[in-house]
């Protein structure tokens, strides 16, 4: 599926990431993670200590995505791969402030405009629908309970050995729904033409299956 992108929005922890891979492999798509990016701007907003100007950080600032067999997509951050830090409380905790700021986004949609250019993109964020990728030739806005989220949210983490709270993990998946969708740029929405998949209760399987099906009915 070269001719086509895919663009796949939603709240944190949907599972957005997991499924977007899945299609991706499926399909011999390329997969990109937008979060990533957001989140390798804040590793270095953090590192060098919350600057006020967040224009001249950007402009100080390279970023590159390339794909290891293994590993999958890495985020090279001014030369360095940056990818094991992304998934930082700090970086989690600080990622929807950054990601709001215009000098942000501008750079990051352009750089991921680019990246879909050439069509064979599976992209997921929060806007890809909406702003990144208007013209995207299949539109998913994947949903699932806060519980839910945060239900495996807390298993991924177990999976890295990280332990975690319930509780917590909802109160904080919740603030960052609450802000992304309520930012002034690109807040996090469904496209129009986006087709709404509840995922709870679903397994990965069956929820790439139905995704795979709506890409089988485009002609
Ligand atoms: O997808 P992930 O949870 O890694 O995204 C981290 C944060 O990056 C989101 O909470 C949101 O603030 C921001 N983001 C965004 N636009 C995207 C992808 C992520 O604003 N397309």
């Amino acid at each position: 599926m070269k001719s086509i992108n895919i663009a796949l929005d939603g709240p944190a922890a949907a599972g957005k990431s997991t499924i977007a891979k899945r299609v991706a492999a499926k399909l011999s798509m390329i997969y990109v993670d937008t979060g990533a990016m957001y989140r390798a701007i804040t590793y270095k907003y953090l590192r060098v200590n919350q600057p006020k100007n967040i224009q001249h950080l950007i402009d100080d600032t390279t970023l590159e995505l390339t794909y290891d067999e293994e590993q999958g997509q890495l985020i090279i951050l001014d030369g360095e791969n940056v990818t094991p830090f992304l998934r930082e409380n700090d970086v989690t905790q600080h990622v929807s402030y950054v990601a709001s700021q215009e000098p942000v986004r501008t750079f990051a949609v352009n750089k991921q405009k680019e990246l879909a250019a050439k069509k064979g993109i599976v992209m997921d964020g929060r806007d890809i629908g909406t702003v990144v990728l208007p013209d995207a030739e299949l539109k998913i806005y994947m949903i699932a309970s806060v519980e839910e989220r945060a239900k495996r949210r807390q298993l991924d983490n177990e999976e890295r050995g990280i332990d975690s709270n319930l509780e917590q993990l909802k109160e904080e998946i919740s603030k960052r729904d609450t802000f992304d969708m309520n930012r002034e740029i690109s807040p996090l929405r469904k496209a129009e033409d986006a087709i709404t998949l509840d995922t709870t209760g679903k397994s990965i399987d069956e929820v790439t299956t139905e995704i795979l099906s709506y890409v089988s009915k485009l002609n």
